[in-house]
């Protein structure tokens, strides 16, 4: 493996706020900008090095705020740009950094650049956004055609997500510098960097149907890096949710590349059935899963940089997904341990760290998200409604946005009134409070594995070697000179009678199963998850 530089975000983990669900102050049920300052302790107290707040914008909120209207001012919904300096400052003073969450892809069609485009042909912002007489069949992520009809106008307007976000033209360099110019503002305001949205669709050539990782990709990224990314000591994320790993690690790696690290996302794929969609649901291989990391691994070991992830505000709860509500301490903890133990910086979702749990939405009319709504209108008569809910049930991107559970007092410390979307019901026994003071605490189990990953340059220059214990087992070795260190995951839901050979060598560090010692450890608990270092041979001598 090349040797690689350590930089400080390779040792950093990331928490991601979700505004909207994260901590109300006004008593309005929708969380805001004060309510994050009033939680800022709990995430220090994590061992958190850097916030990613997703976009607190002004916003008709039709996709919740990846729909702006004004990139330069804060949504009444979240206070004012003074909460927003003060919550900069305060999380500054706690030693953290703070990322915003920023969409170039597309505005909201109420930005005055669309409205204005829309009024009149000769518009300056006309060529901001993709107008087109002919179209052609690119459909949208959020079901339907990607193209909306002007009306009174015989032509379309291009939209990747809801109708409600045009796709804005880069081509259009007016367009570029102006969405500079925005970016270095909130760097002046205080930002530390940013997680920028579909970012690799910003180089398309609609005309030609290419979308993600098209033929201007690298030269806007270059633009982009020149005039706003040039400070290496800037935290960027891109989401890469249409590149390959290949084309993921080659932009990320700053200053090399344009970006710290990267999301990609093929490891989300492998639930889905190839090439339908996500809501095609397929059961996970596990093998699959290794296979994904393991090229993952293979190309950023040469290459880049990752960010590690299970779960964010557009997926399903972790231990929904991979794991099981009935053993959630020990599927959320092991999956700590099989996600974040690999080559990357780890991003934890806000309400992983107590193993939040899908909702049990009992039917459409209890869901808000816009991806959620179109695609079961678009589904309707098309397959039973059963069939539809259990994609949804599935998949929906509501499970991630149910406001956050801090306590047992009524809607979960969250709020003082109804929140905008339910609390789970499940809350008296899922918060922070209650997970805090158990003796089975997820928030302490990743407090204890974020310090041990500080601690250990291993998680940054160590090879990685997947073994193969079993096929229910994740298991992988990390290395590098000084010293090796062994992650075994389980996944299965049932004891696994497996006596796991040659580990006589090796001490625990940090087990969600602490009584149970490696010579004890057969049959194998379910979701069993353990961090393992190697002897040092000479200290036993
Ligand atoms: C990715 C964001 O994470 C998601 O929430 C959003 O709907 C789309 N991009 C469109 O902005």
């Amino acid at each position: 493996m090349a040797t690689r530089e350590i930089k400080w975000w390779h040792r950093a983990s990331v928490y991601q706020i979700y505004p909207l669900s994260f901590q109300d102050s006004n008593g309005d049920g929708i969380g805001d900008i004060p309510g994050i300052i009033s939680r800022l302790d709990h995430l220090k107290n994590l061992g958190v090095d850097v916030i990613w707040l997703s976009p607190v914008f002004q916003s008709p909120m039709k996709d919740n705020g990846y729909d702006v209207s004004d990139y330069r001012d804060v949504h009444p919904w979240f206070g004012t740009k003074n909460d927003l300096k003060k919550l900069i400052e305060e999380v500054h003073r706690r030693g953290m950094k703070i990322i915003s969450d920023i969409v170039l892809n597309h505005t909201s069609d109420q930005h005055p650049w669309f409205i204005d485009a829309l009024k009149r042909v000769d518009s300056p912002y006309r060529d901001y956004y993709i107008f087109r007489k002919k179209i052609n069949d690119i459909q949208s992520v959020f079901s339907g055609p990607a193209w909306t009809k002007v009306p009174h106008r015989d032509e379309y307007y291009f939209h990747f997500f809801a109708k409600e976000q045009p796709d804005l033209n880069w081509q259009n360099p007016n367009l570029r510098k102006e969405l500079y110019a925005i970016l270095n503002e909130w760097l002046a305001f205080g930002f530390d960097g940013f997680r920028l949205d579909v970012i690799d669709l910003i180089g398309k050539d609609i005309d030609k149907g290419l979308i993600g990782h098209g033929p201007f990709y690298h030269a806007f990224l270059k633009e982009l890096k020149d005039n706003v990314l040039k400070d290496a000591n800037l935290f960027t994320v891109g989401e890469l949710s249409g590149s390959s790993a290949e084309q993921a690690a080659a932009v990320t790696g700053a200053p090399e590349g344009t970006f710290s690290m990267a999301f990609q996302f093929s490891h989300l794929w492998l639930d889905e059935q190839l090439g339908k969609g996500k809501w095609a649901l397929k059961r996970l291989d596990l093998l699959d899963l290794k296979n994904t990391f393991e090229h993952l691994h293979s190309v950023y070991e040469k290459q880049g940089w990752n960010a590690l992830f299970m779960g964010n505000h557009d997926q399903p709860r972790p231990v929904s997904r991979y794991g099981s509500k009935y053993h959630r301490y020990h599927s959320q903890t092991m999956l700590q341990l099989a996600f974040y133990g690999q080559l990357g910086t780890p991003f934890i979702y806000q309400g992983e760290e107590i193993g939040m749990v899908n909702y049990p939405f009992k039917s459409i009319n209890e869901m808000k998200d816009v991806e959620s709504l179109n695609y079961y209108q678009d589904q309707l008569g098309k397959q039973p409604v059963r069939s539809i809910m259990q994609s949804l049930l599935a998949k929906g991107r509501d499970h991630a946005r149910t406001p956050m559970q801090w306590s047992s007092k009524s809607y979960a410390g969250f709020s003082t009134k109804k929140p905008w979307l339910p609390v789970h019901p499940q809350y008296r026994f899922i918060n922070v409070e209650t997970d805090a003071h158990s003796k089975h605490s997820i928030q302490q189990f990743l407090k204890q594995f974020l310090r041990l990953r500080k601690q250990h340059d291993v998680f940054i220059n160590g090879k990685l070697k997947f073994r193969s214990f079993h096929p229910s087992i994740y298991a992988y070795i990390r290395e590098n000179d000084k010293e090796s260190i062994m992650i075994i995951s389980s996944f299965s839901s049932r004891k696994i009678s497996l006596k796991i050979e040659d580990i006589q060598d090796w001490e625990v560090l940090l087990s969600n199963h602490p009584t149970l010692t490696l010579q004890s450890l057969t049959p194998i608990p379910p979701y069993f998850g353990v961090m393992l270092k190697k002897r040092n041979k000479h200290a036993n001598d």
